[in-house]
């Protein structure tokens, strides 16, 4: 078991203190107990082509958010990659009186100038998802742990031989460098080969299908024994390079997300497996998390993770001997979102319907 595994906390309780501890300074957005308070709450993510943001970390944070607090407000606001927008979306939020901050940030290093901005006029952050240093909290899945799964469940596809490509995420997303250090401990010492290794600014489809192709010049797709792709959205960009190529039995594809068109792709037959984070728990303890923050009211509970006091939640594997146990069960995927005309008969066989 790994560091991170070893402090994993996903029972930790977030247990509130009953005294509420004042929190005012140069911001008047933070609580000072008073219940019937107007707060504001700003919700910062990164970009929206990865379906997870808008489709579940969004609506599951404001609905926890409102079902905890009548008083508060959340005010959303997405970067769309772009990390100097992210940091004006932020400033606007203090200016405006944001009692806390909930941060995912396109650029980790780059977001610490947030935090002591955010800090210097008594707002409190929550690093979401992904580490920002000096944060005064982050919650997070064990993302070494998502790249171990991934690596090791691509040895488990290809029998743990042949050639490989590997795409890793934004070298800004400091997640990227945990899935990618994750994964190579898996793969580097198997008999796989990575032939060719991309890191993916903005963790772009596009770069991804583009990048394949481009590799389709010097290794014939037909040899490939997989693909290494850190989450869902590579994962389709490289399936469309193989379509592009003419390629029918194109070799297992990692992935990450649970994203429902990479469902569907598993249960289809291609794209080998994803890793499914239960959001859910992620986006509901950052809103407790918050509303426990703008109230002024103490926080325990964490544990600690590079010096900030964290939660950090259990990933889990999924291929299409599971997809019913797991994302299905979970709630995350109705079956019949999945299970379109194109894909009855997959459904079929996985058990679905
Ligand atoms: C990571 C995140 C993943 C994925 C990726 C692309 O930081 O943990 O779930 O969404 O960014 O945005």
């Amino acid at each position: 078991m790994n560091t991170i595994s070893r402090v994993v906390a996903t029972t930790a309780t977030l247990t509130l203190a009953l005294g509420a501890v004042a929190a005012c300074g140069a911001n008047d957005g933070a609580g000072d107990g008073d219940s019937d308070e107007a707060l504001t709450i700003a919700l910062l993510l990164p970009e929206t082509k990865t379906t997870r943001y808008e489709t579940h970390d969004k609506p599951l944070f404001e609905a926890k958010v409102k079902d905890l607090c009548d008083t508060c407000t959340v005010t959303y606001l997405n970067a769309d990659q772009d990390a100097a927008k992210q940091q004006q979306q932020a400033e606007s939020a203090i200016t405006n009186g944001a009692a806390v901050l909930v941060l995912d940030p396109v650029d980790g290093k780059a977001a610490t100038t947030i935090v002591k901005s955010a800090q210097s006029s008594d707002v409190p952050v929550i690093a979401y998802d992904r580490f920002i240093e000096g944060a005064d909290y982050y919650i997070s899945f064990d993302n070494e742990r998502v790249g171990t799964i991934q690596g090791e469940s691509l040895i488990e596809a290809t029998g743990g031989e042949g050639e490989i490509l590997m795409l890793n995420g934004s070298p800004t997303d400091p997640n990227a460098a945990q899935f990618k250090k994750g994964a190579h401990g898996a793969i580097d010492g198997s008999g796989l080969e990575i032939v060719a290794e991309y890191d993916n600014p903005d963790w772009s489809p596009d770069n991804a299908q583009k990048f394949t192709s481009s590799q389709f010049n010097k290794f014939d797709p037909e040899d490939l024994a997989g693909v290494y792709a850190a989450n869902d959205g590579q994962a389709g960009g490289v399936f469309a390079a193989f379509k592009a190529a003419g390629v029918t039995d194109v070799p297992p594809i990692t992935g990450q997300d649970a994203e429902l068109a990479a469902i569907q792709r598993i249960i289809s037959g291609q794209q080998y497996m994803t890793v499914y984070k239960p959001i859910k728990d992620e986006a509901e303890k950052a809103a407790e998390l918050a509303v426990a923050l703008a109230k002024g009211e103490e926080v325990s509970g964490t544990t600690d993770f590079d010096g900030v006091a964290s939660f950090i939640l259990d990933p889990v594997p999924v291929t299409k001997d599971n997809v019913a146990d797991t994302v299905v069960a979970d709630g995350f995927h109705a079956v019949e979102d999945i299970c379109t005309d194109e894909y009855a008969d997959a459904c079929r066989d996985a058990g679905l319907s």
